[in-house]
């Protein structure tokens, strides 16, 4: 019988790739998030039995943040309820270089359902379908990540990554970690050029303090928001995640994709195709 696969976070960054991926190999796939039916939103767990019955591998792209207040009591309770409903499998997207976010995968590791964890670092596509895609429009890119190098990753790859893990063999993915990043680490400002590069439009990079940031982020999105992200700022660019992996390699036995053809493959889809002269 063939296996039902379920995503949690389908409309997402990584959900939609990865539910598309197993689509385009022949996979049944439940495509989950808060307007979806069955429905799943993190916010109310007693529809998440509903909405897991029957599945048998299940990828999971938690938000806000693993690093979020409530994270480690949803991941606990969703490792008892795919148990419960039968999930063989479980794929948690997690972020690198966070201590919340490890404090989650180790619940999911530990639970009695076979995980893997796919630990990924900074995605590239933040700057063209992310939380950072406004500076392509604004021609600033603001953060307190002074001069830090960091090695971000297509999410085509995570998405990749995260297949492979939900549908190889269980000894090469149950219980282990993947964690992917970019080939090579950038700083802001070189990604700055870049996308000035491939946009065709001036865009510079404009270190901020952790406090100005918060300010800013707390007037358009509140105080919640404002704290998550910059503390998310301040812990994974401190340094601690300069160095890339071998994992996009080591899953999938090719290199990861650089993060100028993301942005140049971006920037061409954005472009729209001039009409001929009539
Ligand atoms: N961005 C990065 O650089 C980075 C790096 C490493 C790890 N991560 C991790 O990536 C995760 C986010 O994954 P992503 O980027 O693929 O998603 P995303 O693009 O941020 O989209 C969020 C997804 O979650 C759904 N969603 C929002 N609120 C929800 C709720 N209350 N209950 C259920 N679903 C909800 C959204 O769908 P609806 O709105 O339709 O419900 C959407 O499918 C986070 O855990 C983050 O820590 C991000």
């Amino acid at each position: 019988m063939s296996l039902e696969f379920a995503v949690i976070g389908s409309t997402g960054k990584t959900g939609r790739r990865v539910a598309d991926l197993l689509e385009a190999r022949g996979h049944r796939v439940r495509r989950l998030a808060r307007r979806t039916t069955p429905v799943f939103d993190w916010e109310h767990p007693e529809h998440w039995a509903a909405a897991l019955q029957g599945v048998d591998r299940l990828y999971a792209a938690y938000v806000p943040d693993l690093a979020a207040p409530g994270s480690e009591a949803a991941i606990t309770r969703l490792a008892e309820v795919a148990h419960e409903a039968g999930v063989q499998r479980i794929v948690l997207l997690s972020g690198r270089g966070e201590d919340g976010a490890r404090r989650c995968e180790d619940i999911l590791l530990a639970s009695t359902v076979p995980a893997t964890i796919v630990r990924a670092s900074w995605f590239a596509q933040n700057f063209t379908e992310g939380v950072l895609s406004d500076a392509a429009v604004t021609g600033v890119l603001a953060l307190p990540a002074g001069d830090v190098r960091e090695p971000f990753v297509d999410v085509d790859d995570v998405a990749a990554v995260a297949v492979e893990a939900l549908t190889g063999a269980g000894p090469d993915h149950e219980h282990r970690v993947h964690e992917v990043t970019g080939p090579e680490s950038l700083t802001f400002a070189e990604i700055a050029v870049m996308l000035s590069e491939t946009t065709g439009r001036e865009i510079v990079y404009v270190p901020m303090g952790f406090d100005e940031f918060h300010a800013a982020i707390a007037a358009e999105d509140g105080e919640d928001v404002a704290t998550l992200l910059t503390e998310l700022c301040r812990e994974t660019l401190d340094g601690r995640n300069v160095l890339p992996t071998d994992g996009v390699r080591a899953a999938l036995g090719r290199a990861p994709r650089g993060v100028r053809s993301v942005l140049a493959a971006a920037a061409t889809a954005s472009t729209p195709t001039p009409t001929p002269a009539s």
